[in-house]
């Protein structure tokens, strides 16, 4: 990964590049992506064919922002899409958030198996998808072609076919001798992993276990919640606890209630 510093310089050092994300300015290394540039700033971007250490592909659109103004602003995929001097970019606008929703669906059409997919679909409040369902195992999104072949150095597997015959697999469909059955390919792929066997059908939208809201923000400022930074659980607050020692008259966010799990 190139080198990103920090966004306070005035000048753009040499060898460097000076852009603005969100409207905040961050300097970065020639050859940085604006997705590399815009997570340095702590910006979430979804991605679906990235991962740091594979080279980038391109392939999902879902890293998807906005650049440039007005007339001229055009949408780019931030993984592939190179920092450069000036460049203005925009992680969040009511274009990129629609475009972002749609390309989702369109996975779980495609893939309404996986769990990363559900959980994107979550994540970015997409609650129902309006296409047909077409339980495909595979997103064409490379990952195990590159994991393959930049990771496990085997360069087993590959893209064959054109258009919608395109598909992954060994050279002339037959058992690969370059590969070493090391499993790389299955474990970075999005659409092995299945989703949970929740009581809703598997066509549904479901991430009923990502999507909650936590509740005890609108009881406390601060949630400590252990079970993560979005406060995915949710049911720990029905309930306040008074503190002993503080007047009697604060309350403390609470798991004892744990059991009453959220429904779909
Ligand atoms: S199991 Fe075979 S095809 Fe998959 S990553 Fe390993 S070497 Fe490549
Ligand atoms: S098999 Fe999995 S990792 Fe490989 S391209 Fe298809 S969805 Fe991506
Ligand atoms: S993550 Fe950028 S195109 Fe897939």
């Amino acid at each position: 990964m190139k080198q990103l510093r920090s966004p306070e310089p005035q000048q753009t050092p040499r060898g460097g590049v000076r852009l603005k994300i969100d409207g905040l300015d961050v300097t970065v290394d020639a050859g940085t992506s604006v997705l590399e540039a815009a997570r340095f700033l702590g910006l979430e971007i979804p991605t679906l064919c990235h991962v740091d250490g594979l080279s980038a592909y391109g392939g999902c659109r879902l890293c998807v922002v906005e650049i440039g103004k007005g007339d001229k602003a055009r949408l780019v995929s931030s993984c592939t899409y190179p920092a450069e001097d000036g460049l203005v970019a925009r992680t969040n606008t009511k274009r990129v958030v629609r475009t972002r929703k749609m390309l989702i669906e369109l996975l779980v059409s495609i893939a309404p198996s996986s769990k990363v997919i559900q959980d994107l679909a979550a994540r970015f409040g997409v609650q129902k998808c309006r296409f047909k369902p077409k339980y495909e195992d595979c997103i064409l999104c490379g990952l195990c072609v590159r994991m393959c072949q930049e990771q496990m150095m085997s360069g087993a597997i590959d893209f064959v076919g054109r258009g919608q015959k395109r598909r992954i697999t060994t050279p002339f469909d037959k058992k690969s001798e370059l590969c070493r059955t090391c499993g790389g390919c299955m474990y970075i792929c999005p659409v092995c992993t299945l989703r949970c066997q929740g009581p809703s059908a598997p066509t549904d939208v479901c991430g009923s276990c990502v999507c909650m809201e936590p509740t005890c923000i609108e009881k406390f400022d601060d949630y400590m919640c252990y079970l993560g930074p979005t406060g995915v659980c949710g049911t720990c607050v029905s309930e306040g606890k008074k503190v002993e020692g503080s007047g009697g008259d604060k309350e403390l966010c609470h798991t004892a209630n744990t059991t009453q799990q959220r429904q779909p």
